[in-house]
């Protein structure tokens, strides 16, 4: 597999696009929605972290023609069920709280579900999907850990601070970017697309 010179990231979270810029390095080019001027409310209406991911990939080749990937991401909670799972982005608004990304809002409704639960292990789960040209590829990677008692740390982004990846000391958000992309979910399934490159 190819990449191609310019490809879009279709995602306009800074933090993202920053990890997955220093992870391909300069391999390509990427763009973020921002830039190819989308500002569109792409539907992210699939049940599935894969249905999701090529809805929005397939949006972007559809309407602006770029080849394009696009990531979808799910915090799986053992005692939860696997919840929020697909869900993440919208934990505490579908739960009668404030509107969808609100981070502190899902943590905080993660962190009371979790109240009493001997059983913290967890998973962050992301599918990359990519079309480049009439070629559609997916890509997974994962990492499993355990949810903290208490938030821990101001770097990163979503759930970062109350998570531990198993056999560290540190969460996620008390990481420099750099050793959290050598351990993530996401710098795993951007690892898996690296390797199928020629
Ligand atoms: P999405 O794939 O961007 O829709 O992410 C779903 C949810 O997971 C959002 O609430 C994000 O904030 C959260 N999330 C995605 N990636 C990460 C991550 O690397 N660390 C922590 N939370 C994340």
């Amino acid at each position: 597999m190819k990449l191609p010179e310019t490809i879009v990231f279709a995602t306009n979270n800074a933090h993202k696009l920053q990890e997955v810029r220093e992870i391909l390095g300069d391999r390509c080019r990427v763009l973020s929605l921002a830039e190819i001027n989308c500002h569109d409310d792409i539907p992210e209406t699939a049940d599935t972290l894969e249905g999701n991911a090529m809805l929005k990939a397939r949006w972007i080749k559809d309407h602006y023609g770029y080849d394009c990937f696009a990531d979808d991401t799910g915090l799986e909670v053992d005692a939860l069920g696997g919840a929020p799972g697909v869900k993440s982005a919208r934990y505490a608004a579908e739960n009668g709280g404030s509107g969808d990304h609100d981070s502190k809002a899902n943590m905080c409704l993660l962190l009371k579900n979790m109240e009493g639960k001997t059983d913290r292990s967890a998973r962050f789960r992301t599918v990359i999907a990519m079309i480049c040209g009439e070629e559609t590829y997916t890509f997974e990677g994962k990492v499993e850990g355990s949810i903290t008692e208490v938030p821990r740390g101001s770097d990163g982004f979503g759930y970062d601070p109350v998570f531990l990846p198993s056999g560290e000391s540190l969460t996620f958000a008390e990481m420099d970017g750099a050793r959290k992309n050598s351990m993530s979910h996401r710098g795993r399934a951007v690892g898996a697309l690296m390797e199928e490159l020629d």
